[in-house]
């Protein structure tokens, strides 16, 4: 290591709050994962912190083959926000296999593997390449990236498209391993393509990917992408993301949701569980700074711990539920009380 790299003390204690949580068939200790594309494979994290200490790591997706990606520029800074248009460049599932996930099975992380193809085929294959892989704690299957040539490869906006991709996947993953539909926000009823996908066999709903975007550098006069269009992240999306991750758990409250759309503290990722996420993942914000995933995840573990709840499941959709109905024991006639507070079962001395 060198003597530069900044290591934090990781092994802080954590409040007492229950923070495993259920995805599918899989139990992870903790609901903080990486965004795929954010951190590569994880091993950039490790002189950062321990990635063993996150839920999972979900990979950058993977092709089947080598990909070269878009041409550049690739990044444009936005307000609150960036875009991106990377093109899914990646070194193909051979050598994915080899280096990445054999790093992260032996480095003893949660691998989530975020696999993305052109056609259903190609998934297929993907998926089958993954089949009883060491370290494979769940895969993600990218139907909504939106820097492809062709939007009819968006398989998320469309819900017999989305459909056809879930099926070849779930069909040739082992069963044991959860497979989870990552969605667009670029569609007009994101329920309608979350309903498909779980008919069609997903275990489980990553929401969201990026919005499509585009910027225009006024010297040049030119889009600032070399790929003209790209994707958006970063806190720009995040309300974005939270009525997504809302809207698809009030739809399907007992589909786990993977939440993520510019999660930067505990108290953004809290939003996305009160919406209904089981777990987030930790994206943009990474680039500026990459201990980000174990601070997000301490933060969010006092945020509970400060609201009373003993478990995060109490947590998931909770702002999905009734606010408690007070009704007094014994009511004051004559009215000349101190004004009565609202009650909660569950709440945050600070928020009354
Ligand atoms: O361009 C990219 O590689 C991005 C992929 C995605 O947003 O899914």
């Amino acid at each position: 290591m060198s003597e530069l790299t900044v290591r934090p003390a990781t092994a802080q204690a954590l409040p007492a709050v229950d923070l495993t949580t259920r995805l599918g068939d899989a139990t992870f200790p903790n609901p903080v994962f990486t965004a795929s594309g954010c951190a590569a494979a994880g091993q950039e994290l490790e002189q950062f912190f321990d990635v063993r200490l996150l839920g999972g790591v979900v990979t950058k997706s993977i092709m089947l083959a080598p990909r070269s990606g878009r041409p550049t520029p690739r990044m444009a800074e936005t307000p609150s926000g960036m875009l991106n248009s990377i093109g899914l460049q990646g070194p193909g599932i051979d050598a994915f296999l080899e280096h990445d996930l054999a790093w992260l099975a032996a480095r003893g992380a949660r691998a989530v593997v975020s696999i993305a193809g052109g056609s259903v085929e190609d998934y297929a294959k993907l998926a089958m390449r993954l089949r009883g892989q060491p370290g494979l704690a769940m895969v993600e299957v990218n139907i909504s990236c939106p820097n492809v040539e062709d939007r009819g490869q968006v398989f998320a906006c469309d819900p017999v498209a989305a459909s056809g991709v879930i099926q070849a996947v779930r069909r040739n993953t082992d069963n044991r391993v959860p497979v989870f539909a990552k969605l667009s926000p670029d569609v007009t009823d994101i329920a309608t393509i979350a309903r498909a996908c779980v008919n069609a066999g997903a275990d489980g709903l990553s929401v969201i990917n990026t919005l499509l975007g585009m910027a225009i550098d006024t010297t040049t006069m030119r889009p600032a992408l070399g790929g003209v269009t790209g994707g958006l992240s970063g806190p720009a999306i995040r309300p974005v993301a939270v009525r997504c991750v809302w809207q698809v758990h009030q739809a399907l409250p007992e589909v786990p949701i993977l939440g993520m759309g510019g999660i930067r503290t505990g108290l953004d990722a809290l939003e996305f569980v009160l919406a209904g996420a089981s777990a987030v993942s930790v994206g943009t914000t990474v680039f500026g700074d990459p201990t980000a995933p174990i601070r997000v995840l301490h933060e969010l573990a006092h945020a509970l711990a400060q609201r009373g709840f003993e478990r995060i499941e109490d947590a998931v959709g909770f702002a999905h539920r009734a606010p408690e109905l007070y009704i007094p024991e014994e009511p004051d006639p004559v009215g000349d009380d101190e004004p009565l507070p609202a009650r909660r079962s569950v709440g945050f001395e600070e928020d009354r």
